[in-house]
Order: C-alpha cells, then structure tokens, then sequence
C-alpha cells in the first residue's frame, strides 16, 4: 500500500474475522458530522433505529420508517471513509416473509451504499437471515433485547435471566448457522453474554452485555449525554454535552435579550475594507 493510499472500509468478512480478537469498537450515528467524527475511532458504525427515539422525539422505535433509515443513512455514508456502514430494518419492513425482508434490504444497500443491515430477532428469523445471506445481504443479527418487540416482552427488561437463558442461547445458535456475520446482545445477563461468545463462531457486539463480547455498541447520544429521557443502566456518560449545550444556548439568549450580541466583531462596515 502507498503511504498516501487510504484504508479500506471493513466488510462483513472483515468483522466476521475479529472473532476473539482486538474487541469490535461501535458507535450508532444519524448525520454527517457525527459519522465523521467516529469514522477514524470505529470499526463499524450504525444507522439504528433508535434514530426514532433520539432525533425525532418517537416514544418508541416502532414507528421508523425505510424513508427515515434511507435518509439517515445517506447522511452517515456522507461522513464515512474508515469504518463500515450498517444500517438497522426497520420494524415491519421485513419480519413478514424472505421476500419483503430481501426487498427492503436491498432497497437500504442500493440507495445509500450501506454494506450489510441489521434486523432483530432469533429463531424465528433465522430463514430469513439465511435467505438474505445467499442472495448477497450480509446480515447483522440483535437478539436479547430487541426493542422493536416491547410490547410482546413487556418493556424493556433484561432477557435470558435464569430459565431463559436456554432461548437466548438458542436465537445465537440460529443466527449464527443461518449466516449472519455478527450479533448483537442487548441487555442479556454477563455469564449468558459469555456463553454466547464462547459458543457461537461470529463476533457478539454488546450493549448491556458482556465486557467479554468481541465488541461494543452504544448510542452515540447516550454516551456523549444529548439524550436525557432516561439512561439505562448500560450506558456510560463519556461527556455530558446536553447540559453544555443548553449553557450556551441560554447564554445567546440573554445576550440577544440584553443587545450584546452581535458584537461589533461579527457586523459589517458600509465599505468593505481595502486589500492593499
Ligand atoms: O437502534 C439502535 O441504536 C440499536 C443499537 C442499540 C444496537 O439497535
């Protein structure tokens, strides 16, 4: 490789390949500058449906559209050279058959360059993934906690605690033979999360997991504190940039209100100044 060549953008294969290495670092992202500022830190970044609940104010993400995800995701890809692009299907975008799954998810890769997307769900979507995978869609699996499914698991509560544990291991041992190329364990108990891991032959991604997974996801905004609804337990602060920015917000505000602001650094004389 030149020295002046650029790095290559990880694929599914790539991922699939840190299995018990370096830990996968991830982050999800919504726009272009955020993408950029994670592209040189992240291994993959995520276009989740959580964008519903963090952007647009959503209670839930159950009502995220492939609009909101194409057009989130064409802003992330925008800001993207190092890391892999994944983006989540939306619920009711493919849990109805393999082919409405393969429509859409081939519509999220066509439209905005995306290199595998993510759905949630086990067992039960295991025809699926495996349908996906041999007609060209790499396939990211989240099982555990999977939001899109609250109102059939009661909110959102730790999954595969005690007689669960054998289901949850089961939905990994089904993604994982119908060809996903990773996983995601949302909100699973640590011991599960490591039996996981040790058991199945592709990287598991924790998020309320295991320190133990092959990688890491969070919420971008949960972890630099813009979004404030609730935090789970799950989620460390790494900067609380909320706060900072409702500071200088209420700090513009009072100096538009008291005729500081602009000052006469930031006006325009009648006459631009002379070049000479
Ligand atoms: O939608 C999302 O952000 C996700 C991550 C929490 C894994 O699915």
């Amino acid at each position: 490789m030149s020295a002046t060549a650029k790095k290559q953008a990880p694929n599914a294969e790539d991922i699939r390949a840190r299995k018990g290495g370096t830990p996968l670092v991830s982050l999800t992202a919504y726009t272009t500058p955020m993408a950029r500022l994670m592209d040189a830190h992240c291994d993959f970044v995520l276009v989740g449906d959580s964008v519903g609940m963090v952007l647009h104010g959503l209670t839930s993400t159950l009502s995220v559209t492939m609009e909101m995800m194409i057009l989130h995701g064409l802003a992330v890809a925008r800001g993207l050279d190092k890391a892999m692009l994944v983006i989540d299907m939306p619920f009711a975008s493919y849990e109805e058959s393999p082919q409405q799954a393969f429509r859409n998810a081939a519509r999220l890769m066509a439209e905005t360059g995306c290199a595998a997307v993510k759905l949630e769900g086990g067992v039960e979507l295991a025809e699926t993934i495996r349908f996906l995978v041999k007609r060209g869609i790499p396939v990211m699996a989240h099982i555990g906690l999977t939001p899109q499914s609250i109102n059939t698991l009661g909110g959102y509560k730790v999954q595969g605690r005690e007689e669960q544990a054998e289901a949850v291991l089961a939905d990994a041992r089904a993604v994982a033979e119908a060809g996903a190329f990773s996983v995601v364990l949302e909100k699973v108990p640590q011991v599960l999360a490591d039996r996981i891991t040790a058991e199945v032959a592709i990287p598991t991604i924790g998020i309320g997991a295991s320190v133990g997974c092959d990688g890491q996801i969070l919420v971008v905004d949960d972890m630099l504190g813009f979004f404030t609804a609730f935090k789970p337990k799950f989620v460390k602060r790494y900067a609380d940039l909320g706060p900072l920015a409702e500071t200088a917000i209420a700090e513009y505000a009072a100096e538009v209100r008291a005729r500081s602001f602009p000052a006469a650094e930031h006006v325009f004389a009648d006459q631009a100044p002379s070049k000479g």
